[in-house]
């Protein structure tokens, strides 16, 4: 994370300044400041003096531990206005207005918040909300073009409900995945680069359950985070995301598409579905290898049985196998795309007596057909369950492992599509 050492010194804590810009959505700034101080954050809020009609300066000095300034002409002798944006390692606005992302995009600086957004050289990350009109109404669309190609990082607000009865787009995306997005930020500042605009890319999340009858099933661990942070990256960086997503509560990132599935092969229908209009496909769902023979009708008796009766297992379709296997198969896609869709697995290992996790891993590579393949070390608390994972991404076409180390699934979520722009680019030059 960005902050940084000073020999001997306990590391610094980054600083974050978040922008509050004057809509209802002011409110949920509060859960944001209090997500990134959880973080390790050190926050300094600067509020429009709109969005000091929604929340009070009071509650955001108390939940940051700094005072709230919104105009140029507060502490002067520290020209507090250039100081707050030069020592930022990252800006967060959220919700940034339709008014504030016009002053950004004009260069404006008639308030504290604007004034510092064009003194810093920090990343900047603006989390949209306003009323659907506004966000599509062309003024807006054209200053979130230009923010972006200055290489602010502008998200798509979220889909639903809005300040009244009324829903659509508009709405601020959810304050854990704005705040993940800046934590990924400030670990890597180039994270999210607009590459994957007008790519399609499906991901598959969270794990199978195999019904053995209408109240049990057979499941697993995960917990579908994995797959979600490479949706919400991917996203951020402009592509077109659906998320097959099995049995996972996670709400999606903004403007994509979630398809609830149930058991592996609900997922594998869905699937071989939506893969024929997507340029890449990641396997981050745990499908369950086997399924109960018979799905009994009704809740199965323990009928005053001492031993219970063995439960008959039958395999699940391979799904990624069976995508590689499409993909090369004769008349199929490859014939319009070759190379396409870039297939990513995932494999959960653990090292055995026949080898260790990365051996596991090549082999399975090798077995699946994909051309990527994510090995996760699991066990011991580690991957399932929690906002943290580390991998080698191993490659069918030679190139070297990449390794990340331990940090937030967003920047796993990151290397993952680093890759996948890098090889769609790839694709488009052979065409
Ligand atoms: N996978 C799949 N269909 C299955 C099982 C797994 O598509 N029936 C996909 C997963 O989504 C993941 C990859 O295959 O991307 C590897 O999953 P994993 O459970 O590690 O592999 P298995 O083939 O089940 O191998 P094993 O359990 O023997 O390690």
């Amino acid at each position: 994370m960005a902050g940084g050492t000073t020999e001997g010194a306990p590391p610094r804590a980054p600083k974050v300044l978040l922008g509050v810009a004057g809509g209802i959505a002011a409110y949920k700034a509060c859960e944001i400041l209090r997500l990134l101080r959880s973080a390790g954050a050190d926050v300094i809020v600067v509020p429009t003096p709109n969005a000091l009609k929604f929340i009070g300066a009071a509650t955001f000095e108390a939940l940051s531990g700094h005072p709230v300034a919104t105009d140029v002409f507060t502490d002067v002798p520290h020209v507090a206005h250039v100081a707050t944006g030069q020592q930022a390692d990252l800006v967060v606005v959220a919700p940034a207005t339709a008014d504030l992302l016009a002053r950004a995009a004009a260069g404006r600086a008639d308030d504290l918040l604007a004034a510092t957004l064009l003194v810093t050289r920090a990343p900047v990350l603006m989390a949209p909300a306003m009323h659907t009109e506004m966000w599509t109404h062309p003024a807006t669309v054209e200053n979130v073009q230009r923010l972006r190609q200055r290489g602010l990082t502008v998200l798509d607000p979220a889909v639903g409900r809005l300040t009244g009865a009324d829903s659509g787009a508009g709405r601020l995306p959810e304050p854990d995945q704005i705040v993940a997005l800046a934590l990924l930020l400030l670990r890597r500042p180039d994270a999210l680069p607009r590459d994957l605009v007008g790519r399609r890319l499906l991901v598959t999340a969270g794990g199978t359950r195999e019904p053995l009858d209408p109240v049990r099933y057979l499941g697993n661990r995960s917990s579908g985070k994995q797959g979600f942070a490479v949706a919400l990256v991917a996203a951020a960086r402009g592509a077109q995301v659906t998320v097959v997503a099995a049995n996972t509560a996670l709400i999606g990132p903004p403007g994509a598409t979630i398809v609830p599935v149930a058991d592996a092969r609900d997922l594998q229908a869905r699937v071989t579905e939506l893969v024929t209009d997507a340029d890449a496909v990641v396997m981050a769902a745990a499908v369950a290898d086997f399924r109960p023979k018979v799905i009994v009708a009704s809740k199965i008796k323990k009928d005053n049985r001492s031993e219970p009766a063995a439960l008959e297992l039958v395999t699940n379709p391979d799904i990624l196998a069976g995508l590689a296997a499409d993909r090369a198969g004769p008349g199929s896609g490859p014939a319009q795309r070759p190379g396409m869709p870039v297939i990513v697995g995932f494999a959960a290992e653990t090292g055995d007596e026949h080898g260790s996790v990365l051996d596991h891993g090549r082999a399975k590579l090798a077995r699946k057909g994909c051309d990527l393949l994510v090995v996760n070390g699991v066990g011991d608390g580690r991957a399932f369950e929690v906002d943290d994972n580390a991998a080698v991404i191993l490659a069918a076409d030679g190139s070297d492992p990449i390794d990340v180390p331990l940090g937030p699934k967003t920047v796993l979520g990151a290397v993952i599509c680093d890759e996948l722009s890098r090889r769609l680019s790839t694709v488009d030059a052979a065409l």
